[in-house]
């Protein structure tokens, strides 16, 4: 199949690239050429920017193609955009969206795609959007659309994330042998996918009409705490951990600005279900070992100078020592 992706040097799209490559399909990436990762030696890119749409639309309307995968998509006007660009010269589109759709309420287990969608940020809200407007060009013209609801993905391409935030300074903080904070009880269920493995399900899924105007949760099946997330990256460094927990409101009251995440989806356990896409998808089955595809996202970040010295903010040591000097009763 001759298929373009949308991006495809980023985090999830380089784990769709080298799918779609090792199926020997044909890939052309459309980026600005300006990720500070190359894209394979052997793939053709189309240079340009979404956001500049009629040039965006000329050059994807140019060719025809079984199949895009849009990876930039964040709203109405960027999926409206795609729409013009492929529709009538498409075999199959296939659009990534994100569980940060779900909630409030946001606390769930087994989490279908009809889980309520209302958005607290502009991410999430972008997202809804977007993929309304592609489910009602499937409804309104039979589009080819197929929507993935990705969840934490990992691997090379983005910042290693806890669940108090994405600053890389964590992994240094383990390195040196200091101790990190984990929000409330640590206990709180999220689902961590590699990036390969999601790669794959975008690959797999491709051609299957029976999956035109379906949404899809994209998650590992098997939900971690994050707590054993936590202790996933200390075994991927090679170094023991010491977690301090401090409750959610706790840390929001100190630095809302910097905990303030905590409010939404990272906060809350949320776990989604993996049901309609095995149905759908039996062949996707997570395969890539978790500390190995931690252990790349990490090698990525040194590569790219991306872990912060931890030495630089005490802001983390100082609610540590706060916490541990509390006047205690006994
Ligand atoms: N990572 C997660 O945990 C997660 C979870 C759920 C959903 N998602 C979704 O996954 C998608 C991100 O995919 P990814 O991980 O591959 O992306 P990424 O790591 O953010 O990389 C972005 C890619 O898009 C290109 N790009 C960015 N802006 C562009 C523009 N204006 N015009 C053309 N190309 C542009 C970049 O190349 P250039 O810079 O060279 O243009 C690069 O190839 C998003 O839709 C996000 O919502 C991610």
């Amino acid at each position: 199949m001759k298929i373009l992706v949308i991006g495809g040097t980023g985090n999830i799209s380089r784990g769709i690239v080298a799918a779609l490559q090792s199926r020997n399909h044909e890939v052309v990436l459309f980026n600005r050429g300006q990720h500070a990762d190359p894209p394979p030696p052997d793939v053709r890119v189309i240079h340009g920017d979404r956001q500049h749409r009629e040039d965006f639309e000329a050059k994807v309307s140019a060719e025809d193609w079984d199949a895009v995968i849009d990876m930039i998509s964040f709203n109405a006007e960027d999926a409206t955009s795609a729409l013009r660009a492929c529709q009538g010269r498409v075999g199959h589109f296939v659009h990534c969206s994100t569980v940060m759709t779900y909630g409030p309420p946001f606390s769930g287990i087994n989490l279908p795609e009809t889980a309520p969608l209302q958005g607290t940020s502009g991410y999430g809200l972008g997202k809804i959007a977007a993929d309304s407007l592609l489910l009602a060009a499937y409804a309104r013209d039979r589009f080819p659309v197929t929507i993935f609801k990705p969840s934490y993905t990992h691997g090379p391409g983005m910042n290693l994330h806890r669940q108090v935030g994405g600053d890389g300074s964590w992994l240094d903080r383990l390195r040196k042998g200091k101790p990190i904070l984990s929000a409330g009880d640590g206990l709180n269920y999220f689902q961590f996918l590699s990036s390969r493995d999601a790669g794959f399900a975008f690959t797999e899924v491709l051609g299957r009409t029976d999956c035109f105007g379906e949404i899809y949760n994209l998650v590992h099946p098997q939900a971690r705490t994050w707590d054993e997330w936590h202790h996933v990256a200390a075994e991927a460094l090679g170094v023991d951990i010491e977690l301090v927990h401090v409750s959610q409101e706790t840390l929001i009251a100190i630095a809302p600005k910097r905990f303030g995440g905590l409010r939404g989806n990272f906060g809350h356990t949320q776990i989604f279900s993996h049901e309609k896409l095995a149905a759908a998808l039996p062949e996707f089955s997570p395969q890539i070992p978790v500390t190995e595809s931690v252990a790349e996202n990490i090698a990525w970040m040194d590569k790219h100078n991306l872990i912060p010295d931890s030495d630089a903010d005490d802001l983390e040591d100082g609610i540590i020592a706060a916490v541990r000097n509390l006047p205690r009763i006994g």
